[in-house]
């Protein structure tokens, strides 16, 4: 029996074994991260692309993260639990920010949350840390701000955003943040906030350097469109495995040999003939 990862057991991994985290937003997707030994279950806030259709992660709030928390946690798993903090759900006040970081707690079942920002998010990580919550911070490409970065756009790409991105990180790691996610950043960027942060760094599309890395489950077992991030390594194609594996049911539905003998309830001779006895007499 493996022990459980917790927030604490996290930290202490910078410099040590690389960290694995992916994210999950159901009970089966849970079940299927923890068997593969996964450290880190993030529910993403990206179940709003993924999972709802939505264009951007400004489309999903509290209720729905919360329904992805709960089936996830239901599957008890030995990783990490980690909630994302959608958007407006800690931009509003400080107070507001924990009571919606405590409803992934309390309602939800989430060990620790994640939300994204760097120093201009101190008072609100501080206040969460503050209330027992352990903090995933999350600097670079954050998609949340999609919006005020004109675009999905990789950061820290001239010097001045680089540094700013490195006090960032920093001044989240010396807050308390368990550990940092590092977001579409130039390699050599996540490699600097790396040697440079204390709190453990987690790459998605940062580079090789980071002490663990974390992709999108749809993307990393090829349940997605097809189209991926250059940062994306799909490890499978389960969708066209599915497709493919739909379409013989709909063939053997056509022709018939769905369901066969095997697959169907049978009554004993007796009561079928019973059956058949009373009809005919009618
Ligand atoms: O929502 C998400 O999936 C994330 C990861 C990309 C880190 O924030």
């Amino acid at each position: 029996m493996r022990e459980k990862v917790t927030a604490p057991s996290i930290r202490a991994r910078k410099g040590g074994p690389k960290i694995a985290m992916v994210t999950a937003y159901d009970y089966p997707g849970a079940v299927i991260a923890d068997r593969a030994g996964i450290d880190i279950i993030l529910i993403g806030d990206s179940a709003a692309n993924v999972v709802h259709g939505m264009a951007t992660t400004l489309e999903i709030g509290m209720e729905e993260i919360l329904t992805h928390v709960r089936a996830v946690k239901r599957a008890d798993p030995r990783a990490l639990v980690v909630a994302d903090m959608p958007w407006l759900s800690f931009h509003i006040s400080v107070e507001d920010a924990v009571v919606n970081a405590g409803r992934l707690v309390r309602e939800g079942g989430a060990e620790a949350v994640k939300l994204e920002g760097g120093r201009k998010r101190l008072a609100v990580i501080n206040a969460i840390l503050d209330a027992e919550i352990p903090v995933m911070g999350h600097v670079g490409l954050t998609p949340q701000s999609v919006h005020a970065m004109g675009g999905f756009k990789v950061q820290g790409k001239v010097v001045q955003a680089a540094r700013e991105m490195i006090e960032d990180a920093k001044a989240l790691s010396e807050a308390g943040c368990f550990s940092v996610v590092l977001e579409g950043i130039p390699d050599v960027v996540g490699e600097l906030i790396t040697k440079d942060v204390d709190a453990p760094t987690i790459g998605i599309g940062a580079g090789p350097a980071t002490d663990g890395q974390v992709l999108v489950f749809h993307d990393v077992l090829g349940l997605g469109s097809g189209e991926y991030p250059k940062f994306v390594r799909p490890y499978a194609d389960l969708a066209d495995q599915a497709v493919a594996a739909l379409e013989r049911f709909r063939a053997d539905i056509s022709s018939g040999a769905f369901p066969s003998d095997d697959e169907v309830y049978h009554l004993s001779d007796e009561v079928t003939a019973e059956l058949l006895k009373g009809l005919e007499s009618r």
